[in-house]
């Protein structure tokens, strides 16, 4: 079974995911991140119940302008869940002198490493002593499973990028579900990044990705539809002809 996903002038066959109970599928549900280092953002957003953790990178830290680890420990206070620190070395001991670094800064961050040797090398140190990672540009189906026999704890795919080159970056999402799926030892989530839009988010919950990291402005258009408003309206329109309270 398979679904065709209209996204602008491309198509994907989407296989969603039908057959939970013969899976061994334990996801309960899609946790929902934000995608932002913008503290005030993350408040207000975390204050609908919606916010299962928080995402942030180099560009999004520097465009936040504030001191990496404040907006760290704030975020941290913030939301409870993973909160997603990445590290700038590209080499292995750096790397890993500057998670264990970023890891202090409070029990709840997760140490975001990019898709390199080097990257995978420290995902492996810093799992095995507990810490959570998260292996992120993840472009392809082989370097998620590689993520995933470095014990990554998430990997983010990055969506909207892949689509900004003409390719269907939600087939990517699709290819790694079914590898992780058919490997028992292979416990990574699948983080959907580079999320650009509501159909994004939909896609990702048809295959089952376990997270999805969302900027503030798609999380926010979510709740909305015109047919909602305009029957809201028209509800409540027809409330006040009738005279009547509830309180
Ligand atoms: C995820 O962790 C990344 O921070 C983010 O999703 C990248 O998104 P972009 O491709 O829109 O920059």
């Amino acid at each position: 079974m398979s679904y065709t996903v209209p996204h602008g002038m491309r198509s994907a066959k989407i296989t969603p995911r039908v057959h939970m109970m013969n899976t061994g599928n334990t996801r309960q549900t899609m946790k929902f991140f934000v995608d932002t280092a913008d503290v005030d953002e993350i408040r207000d957003l975390a204050a609908t119940g919606m916010v299962d953790g928080v995402t942030t990178n180099p560009s999004l830290v520097a465009k936040s302008g504030r001191d990496f680890i404040d907006v760290l420990k704030e975020i941290c206070d913030i939301v409870p869940g993973p909160v997603s620190a990445e590290v700038t070395a590209t080499d292995h001991e750096n790397m890993l002198a500057e998670g264990r670094k970023l890891a202090e800064v409070a029990p709840n961050v997760t140490i975001k490493v990019p898709l390199t040797w080097d990257g995978l090398k420290t995902c492996r140190v810093l799992t095995s002593a507990g810490t959570q990672v998260n292996v992120t540009l993840c472009f392809s189906a082989n370097q998620a499973l590689l993520a995933a026999k470095a014990g990554a704890t998430f990997v983010s795919p990055f969506v909207g990028r892949l689509d900004d080159l003409g390719l269907e970056g939600m087939e990517l999402i699709s290819e790694i579900r079914t590898i992780y799926d058919n490997y028992a030892a292979l416990d990574t989530q699948i983080l959907v990044a580079s999320i650009r839009s509501t159909n994004h988010l939909k896609q990702a919950a048809l295959i089952g990705a376990d997270v999805s990291t969302i900027p503030p402005a798609v999380l926010r258009k979510l709740a909305h539809h015109t047919l909602t408003d305009q029957g809201l309206a028209a509800f409540l329109a027809d409330w006040q002809k009738s005279g009547q309270a509830i309180l």
